[in-house]
């Protein structure tokens, strides 16, 4: 049976952790939060309950995992060299959504490395994650808790529909803060290359590490098999629904996007447009609200997703948003949610 804890990110009790930290000792699964989506968790450094997380997901094997510590120092013990730009980043954004890629040591099973002779590691801000991790004095490797190819879970609620029984815990807690994955960067090259987009940006890292670039795979317009983080080449964040991104100017857009559910209204397909807040009211249709700034687009996404999903929705079009900053992390969720479909406005 699954133990099931509320906990709450303000009053944290600790007697629920240390059950749920037990769990992870004994080389089981706990879902819990972070403040970027719920994880799916257990001992980095036990292949056999390694093997649980990706059994729980439906997750690829070849898929690599994100190591995640409660305490800076840790990662000395993980990876052959810290290098000068991991000490940046680690100074200036942990604990926070970042995760940074090193050359690991043999204490890290391959089978949490995917394979690979690398190892994404990651401190997360999150109290109740923090509490977790400090108290199953383990490292944990966690990746989103949701089953594979699924939009990631950043509210309690989504988590245990989704992954109750799958798992031998679950920690319920507040909504997840930035929403989006992580950022990833690879530090094992010459150049510092992000490897997935995440609130972390490109801008705020080119400022601490100087050049900065991104993965060529995430350059492209279409899913590329070659992307260099293996996770990156399968289908993602896919709601039931069909998902389309309608792009131009701003009246074009909403034009466009009513004159498509008037066409479907008339085929019976039922339609959800995920928007900003300031457009909501010119669409004929159902509307999911995303919010009014960046960040609250970014926070709610794959809520507005699931959400489509629980209407019954058949098909989704989504507002296109800038590149720019957290923009990055934003558009390459939803482009991959829609499957590189854009309609043109
Ligand atoms: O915010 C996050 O990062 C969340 C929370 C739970 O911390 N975790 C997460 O994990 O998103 P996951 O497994 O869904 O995504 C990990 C990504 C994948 O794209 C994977 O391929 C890449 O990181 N990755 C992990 N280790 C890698 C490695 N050694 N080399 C290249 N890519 C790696
Ligand atoms: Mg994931």
């Amino acid at each position: 049976d699954t133990l099931i804890s509320k906990i709450d990110v303000d009053n944290i009790d600790m007697e629920e952790i240390k059950k749920q930290a037990e769990i992870l000792r004994a080389g089981e699964t706990v879902i819990f939060p972070t403040e970027t989506v719920y994880g799916l968790g257990a001992n980095a450094l036990d292949e056999e309950a390694v093997s649980k997380i990706y059994k729980a997901k439906g997750r690829p094997s070849d898929n690599p995992l994100i190591v995640h510590i409660g305490d800076k120092k840790q990662v000395y013990n993980l990876v052959q060299s810290v290098t000068k730009e991991a000490e940046i980043v680690m100074d200036k954004f942990w604990p926070g959504p970042i995760t940074i890629i090193l050359n690991k040591k043999d204490i890290i099973p391959k089978r949490t490395s995917g394979g690979l002779d690398t190892v994404a590691i990651r401190m997360p801000s999150n109290k109740i994650a923090n509490a977790l991790i400090k108290e199953a004095n383990i490292p944990i490797a966690a990746p989103s808790a949701n089953i594979s190819g699924r939009p990631s879970p950043t509210r309690a609620k989504h988590v245990y529909e989704e992954m109750n029984h799958r798992v031998s815990g679950i920690i319920m807690g507040n909504d997840c803060v930035y929403g989006l994955e992580s950022t990833v960067l690879d530090l094992t090259g010459e150049i510092p290359t992000i490897l997935r987009p995440g609130s972390i940006t490109k801008e705020q890292l080119e400022k601490e590490l100087g050049n900065v670039q991104l993965d060529a795979a995430l350059e492209k317009k279409e899913d590329n098999i070659k992307a260099k983080a293996p996770g990156m080449k399968y289908t993602h964040y896919s709601p039931n629904a069909e998902v389309y991104i309608v792009s131009g100017e701003q009246t074009n857009v909403i034009d466009k996007i009513n004159t498509l559910t008037e066409e479907n209204n008339g085929k019976n397909l039922k339609t959800c447009v995920i928007c900003l807040k300031c457009n909501e009211k010119q669409y004929i249709g159902k509307t999911i609200c995303l919010g009014e700034t960046l960040e609250d687009v970014a926070s709610n996404l794959f809520d507005a997703l699931i959400q489509a999903d629980e209407e019954k929705c058949d098909i989704i079009y989504s507002e296109s948003f800038t590149n720019e900053g957290i923009g990055c992390a934003i558009m390459n969720r939803l482009l991959k949610s829609a499957g590189y479909k854009i309609i043109g406005a």
